[in-house]
């Protein structure tokens, strides 16, 4: 038997994505032995450096995070030794060639197995894809391409972008990232849902009144201000890491954990629900605010934002899903930047119990006395459920109390980072966490004619001060449709 390498080419090595996140998590599988024997990681981008540069950069960005002896340097300097760097365009096919030939002396006649990692602007994707697959992929083992988002600003723009990488790549070599995907709690979904009885004859309208999917981040656009005014907090965190949570919550049972069963579940679920109408959208935008003696800037402040932009930094949205299961449901999406609190949630209200016994017992009125529950994406992962109980003691008074599974409590072992997940995965094959190209089609359906009619009606967003809880009219949305936010409770 012939022995298999691994090689992994991060493109764009010099990027932020690459320092804060890829190498990282890269070192991390290196660091639990998830690696085969023989691998290597070359670092791709135009500037020069040599190895021992991008070593010294890379480096940096690692930290003993599960170990903290020793143990973990040594580690460290043997993951590095396993680095290098290729300095090239990105459109030059006589530069990949060089990088095939360096990447062949590295796999010294074993099976190659390569991927790469695209850590760039969409812009050169398929420059990219088009240099690596003609002169540097694998002629003996399988060649993949990660890649992250954006995949496009609407349908038309998407499609052009896969038809671009179908030109080169088959589907199955191209792994979509959607880093919420990767998270330890969004994983656990299907767990919590397809095999705990206590929860999967609830799973439908007949006893969940609304599902709220909740995405909050106490900074604003700080330095990334270029990028995001192009996209927006809708196609920022919208459209792929709320929707695809969606999809994994509201899908049906599928035939099987095979990643295609999956995918054709999730699809369905997208393929059911209404695009977004423009009357069940809210559209916000941080403004300057000063707080404690401290201003925090607007929006608009940042440098690389144009004056003037009408770019969303928040949406709130009601979703619905026509299908037998969830008919009439309102699935209500609330993402934005600068707001009071970091989290991500999933939030699961229950409807009243008929003919409650206790109904002139509780301490609220009944609608906040239904059971809701939780699920802490981040930070401090949990999942809780809200319930109603006895207050102990010789009267009868109901109080909501938690049955609390709290992570840092139960689970000593640290939680990885999603992109260890996504990255083993990708190097095993496993395709269960990637957007397939369908999926992708589908959940641009959805949004695209409401970013149209938002950017072409100039629709002002409303202003929220830096650090608050967003737009009232985030409120007025859920009102309509008889929700609360769970978050604001
Ligand atoms: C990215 C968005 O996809 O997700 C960012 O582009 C956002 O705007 C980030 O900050 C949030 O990811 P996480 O894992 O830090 O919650």
């Amino acid at each position: 038997d012939k022995e298999i390498t691994v090689t992994i080419t991060v493109v764009g090595a010099s990027g932020d994505l690459a320092k804060k996140k890829i190498f990282p998590a890269l070192f991390a599988l290196y660091y639990e032995d998830c690696f085969p024997k023989h691998f290597t990681i070359f670092g791709y981008a135009r500037s020069n450096m040599t190895d021992a540069e991008l070593r010294i950069m890379v480096g940096k960005t690692l930290t003993c995070r599960i170990d903290k002896s020793e143990n973990c340097d040594q580690k460290m300097k043997e993951f590095l030794s396993r680095c290098f760097y290729h300095s090239g365009q990105y459109d030059s096919e006589d530069n990949f060639s060089k990088l095939d030939e360096k990447l062949k002396e590295h796999e010294a006649g074993r099976i190659s197995n390569r991927l790469f990692y695209l850590s760039i602007p969409p812009n050169i994707f398929i420059d990219v894809v088009k240099c690596a697959s003609t002169s540097a992929s694998s002629t003996s083992g399988w060649t993949r391409v990660i890649v992250e988002k954006p995949f496009g600003r609407d349908l038309e723009s998407s499609s052009a972008l896969t038809k671009g990488f179908k030109q080169y790549l088959d589907e199955d070599q191209i792994f979509r990232i959607d880093h919420y995907l990767g998270k330890e709690l969004v994983e656990n979904l299907s767990v919590l849902r397809f095999s705990n009885l206590v929860f999967e004859p609830l799973w439908s309208r007949q006893y969940i009144r609304n599902v709220q999917l909740i995405f909050s981040e106490d900074f604003g656009t700080e330095g990334r201000g270029g990028y995001f005014d192009s996209y927006g907090i809708i196609r920022d965190i919208m459209q792929n890491h709320l929707l695809q949570i969606l999809a994994l919550f509201a899908m049906e049972t599928p035939v099987s954990l095979d990643a295609e069963d999956i995918r054709n579940e999730k699809v369905k679920v997208l393929r059911s629900m209404r695009p977004l109408e423009i009357e069940n959208v809210v559209v916000g935008q941080y403004k300057g605010h000063v707080k404690g003696g401290v201003s925090y800037p607007a929006y608009t402040d940042d440098n690389t934002v144009p004056k003037g932009s009408l770019t969303p930094t928040f949406a709130a949205a009601a979703l619905f899903i026509d299908n037998a299961r969830w008919d009439g449901v309102p699935f209500l999406m609330k993402a934005g930047k600068a707001l009071h609190s970091k989290r991500a949630e999933i939030r699961v209200q229950f409807r009243h119990v008929p003919g409650n016994l206790y109904k002139n017992t509780f301490s609220v009125d009944i609608d906040r006395a239904t059971n809701e529950l939780v699920i802490r994406v981040q930070p401090d992962e949990a999942i809780y459920l809200k319930i109603n109980n006895k207050v102990p003691g010789l009267g009868m008074r109901l109080d909501r109390s938690k049955l609390n599974l709290h992570y840092a409590a139960k689970y000593s072992k640290e939680i990885p980072d999603a992109y260890e997940r996504l990255l083993l995965d990708a190097i095993e094959g496993e395709r269960r966490l990637f957007i397939r190209s369908d999926e992708l089609d589908a959940a641009w359906k959805l949004f695209t004619p409401l970013l149209k009619e938002l950017e072409d009606r100039k629709i002002h967003p409303e202003l929220y001060p830096y650090g608050s809880r967003g737009p009232v009219g985030a409120h007025y949305l859920a009102a309509k449709y008889n929700v609360r936010w769970g978050d604001i409770n």
